[in-house]
């Protein structure tokens, strides 16, 4: 991206942008919103690089993996050509590193210096020329209203001291017709993860195999990330279905999807379905409590809406 791509989406109102400061040619546009949380937030990833490179040495190998995300795949199947897609919170950067194909531009945020140096170099190393990353606080998002085709925040809002609030700022900058994606810890889905949570917090590191993460071929940076993310972790809230509706109905947001809830594997991740009744929402839930893959992803479900 040259300097005016860079640029262009930034709102002049803003920031000055003759006047920007950068570290290790990323642009530094955090501003601190006062609160605490953020402050720690900010120190704790810059230490723990989320989720961190293992056996991903070029693009090829990452887009190899990717694809067998079902999400990441159906993501990369279904965001238009040419499209204007914001990730908020991308850590190291390899979602929106995925996405970077067919012409799209995409802009990409985190509070994390140290994340965002390490998704840079791999921008670098593999000449991908269209994805910018920049430092910035999603409580202080230096966007136009309305810009963005696709906003993608996918396990970071739950980090935040705002989760709503944050999704209000991230909805602003959507464009009419645009679709946000949004990773949310849930509060049934997460429940065997905070046992483990609490056992690891009485009996220490070495019964960190309840987590099967710690038993699979991964590379210890990545497992430092995984085991910091998930058991250290300085703040995380849970969620649920129909709070993100509420979130979605005061921003005009209509329902798209969701998973688990309303997705079944051959689905296309941004075709409507229908929202699930209240009574009938309540037990799917609960039953997430006992959903494997959800003991194994630590409780997680997304949400998708469209700006009316
Ligand atoms: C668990 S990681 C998720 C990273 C990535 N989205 C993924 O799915 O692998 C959460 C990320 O949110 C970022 N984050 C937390 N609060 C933020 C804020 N207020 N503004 C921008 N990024 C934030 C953290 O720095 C961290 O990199």
């Amino acid at each position: 991206m040259n300097l005016e791509d860079l640029i262009s989406p930034i709102d002049k109102k803003k920031i000055n942008t003759n006047n920007i400061s950068y570290f290790s040619e990323i642009p530094d546009l955090y501003f601190d919103d006062k609160n605490s949380i953020t402050s720690t937030q900010s120190e704790f990833y810059n230490d723990v690089k989320f989720p961190n490179y293992d056996d991903i040495d070029n693009f090829g190998t990452l887009l190899d993996k990717s694809s067998k995300s079902i999400f990441a795949k159906k993501l990369d199947e279904e965001i238009p050509y040419h499209s204007k897609v914001l990730e908020a919170g991308c850590g190291t950067g390899q979602l929106s590193i995925a996405l970077s194909r067919y012409g799209r531009k995409i802009h990409s945020i985190d509070l994390s210096k140290g994340s965002l140096i390490e998704a840079n170099n791999f921008i670098k190393k593999n000449e991908i020329k269209n994805v910018q990353v920049y430092r910035m606080n999603i409580f202080n998002l230096c966007f136009p209203k309305n810009y963005f085709d696709i906003i993608i925040s996918n396990g970071v809002l739950h980090h935040t001291h705002n989760p709503k609030l944050a999704f209000n700022n991230l909805s602003e900058c959507l464009k009419p017709n645009g679709i946000v994606v949004i990773g949310l810890y849930h509060k049934y889905g997460r429940i065997v993860q905070n046992i483990r949570q609490f056992l690891i917090s009485i009996f220490g590191e070495k019964i960190k195999h309840i987590d099967r993460r710690f038993s699979e071929n991964l590379s210890d940076k990545k497992k430092y990330a995984w085991f910091k993310d998930q058991y250290n972790n300085p703040h995380e809230t849970k969620h649920s279905y129909n709070e993100v509706i509420d979130w979605f109905n005061e921003n005009n947001i209509e329902f798209i999807n969701s998973i688990p809830f309303n997705f079944e594997a051959n689905d296309k991740l941004f075709s409507k379905k229908e929202k699930i009744s209240k009574s009938e929402i309540f037990l799917k839930e609960l039953f997430l409590i006992f959903n494997l893959r959800q003991i194994y992803e630590g409780g997680f479900f997304v949400m998708i809406g469209k700006k009316k």
